[in-house]
């Protein structure tokens, strides 16, 4: 009968071990960094688009307003992106015969929208809609951060269970007029400490039950 243990058979078995603790504890840490990297969380991320298109220069530089483009945020679930006329009650005016404009104007000739690639996006399996959250006085920012500073679109915020699940607990400091929604830099009452006091009487008046936000049919329905 071959011998079974080799001389050197302990080394190999301490290696063998070795390298196996390394890999439960790289795993680990790979695990535990991965859950909380930008990877998971997209912060940050951008895609390319047909159309260099820039908010930072429309919403930042020229003042104009989500809703304009946006049309739905306030009435439907999806804020939906703009057609491509939308884009020519400017665009067959100024800057007609630019190159970065030539898609959108084949786009308009050809009557075929732009095929824009989606930044913000949760998964299929989750409900989310706008108009609630517009109407309750949750404002952009809060959700897409200062766009009117992206020159592409990125991802602000990390779109997980935990983080809706933060502001449904306790959305009272969150709110403000929902008339003041689309401002991105809207500070007024950052100041008077007038936010929260403001949070608290909403939550009463449109009669918001933290309590019932977080189960978890509000989201998975
Ligand atoms: C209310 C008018 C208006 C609308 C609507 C508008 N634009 Fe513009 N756009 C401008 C102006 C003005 C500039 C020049 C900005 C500058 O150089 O400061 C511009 C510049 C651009 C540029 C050049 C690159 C840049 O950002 O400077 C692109 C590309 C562009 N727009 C795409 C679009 C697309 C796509 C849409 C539709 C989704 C659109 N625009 C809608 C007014 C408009
Ligand atoms: C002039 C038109 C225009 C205005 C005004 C505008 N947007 Fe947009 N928005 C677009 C276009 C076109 C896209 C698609 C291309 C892109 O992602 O940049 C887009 C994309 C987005 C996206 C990413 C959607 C996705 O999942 O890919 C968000 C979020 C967004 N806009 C938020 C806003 C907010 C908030 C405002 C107001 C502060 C605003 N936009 C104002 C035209 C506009
Ligand atoms: C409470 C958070 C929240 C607020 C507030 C919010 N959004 Fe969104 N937005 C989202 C989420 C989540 C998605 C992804 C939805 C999906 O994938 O179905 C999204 C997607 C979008 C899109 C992509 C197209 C679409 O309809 O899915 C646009 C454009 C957009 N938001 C614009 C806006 C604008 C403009 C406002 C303010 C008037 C706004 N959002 C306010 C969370 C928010
Ligand atoms: C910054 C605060 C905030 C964030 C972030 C937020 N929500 Fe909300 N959400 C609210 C408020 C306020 C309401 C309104 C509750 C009401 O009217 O009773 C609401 C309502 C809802 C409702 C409707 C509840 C009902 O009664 O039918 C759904 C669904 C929802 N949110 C999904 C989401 C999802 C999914 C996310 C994350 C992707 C999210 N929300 C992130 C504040 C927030
Ligand atoms: C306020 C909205 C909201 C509520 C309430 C909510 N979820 Fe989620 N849930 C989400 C979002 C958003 C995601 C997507 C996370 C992602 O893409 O990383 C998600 C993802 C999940 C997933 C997929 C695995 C994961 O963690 O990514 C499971 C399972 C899940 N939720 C179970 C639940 C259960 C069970 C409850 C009730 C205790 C619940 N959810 C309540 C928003 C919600």
């Amino acid at each position: 009968m071959p011998q079974i243990f080799t001389a050197s058979a302990d080394t190999r078995l301490r290696a063998i071990a070795l390298i196996l603790a390394a890999g439960i504890l790289g795993g680990g840490m790979f695990i535990g960094g991965y859950m909380n990297s930008t990877y998971t969380t997209r912060i940050g991320w951008v895609q390319n688009q047909p159309v260099p298109f820039s908010h930072e220069h429309h919403v930042g530089g020229l003042g104009i307003d989500c809703r304009y483009c946006h049309t739905a945020v306030e009435t439907s679930a999806r804020a939906g992106l703009p057609p491509t006329h939308i884009c020519m009650t400017c665009h067959s005016q100024i800057w007609t015969g630019a190159p970065a404009l030539e898609p959108v104007r084949q786009s308009l000739a050809s009557d075929k929208p732009l095929e824009w690639n989606r930044v913000a996006r949760v998964p299929d399996y989750v409900f989310f809609n706008h108009s609630i959250h517009i109407n309750r006085g949750v404002p952009c920012v809060e959700c897409h951060g200062r766009v009117d500073q992206m020159p592409l679109m990125m991802q602000a915020k990390p779109f997980q269970m935990q983080w809706c699940l933060d502001c449904h607990r306790d959305p009272a400091p969150h709110l403000r007029p929902p008339d003041q929604v689309t401002r991105l830099d809207w500070t007024q009452w950052e100041a008077d400490k007038d936010h929260e006091v403001y949070g608290k009487l909403m939550v009463k008046a449109f009669g918001i039950e933290p309590k019932h936000l977080d189960s978890c049919n509000i989201c998975h329905r």
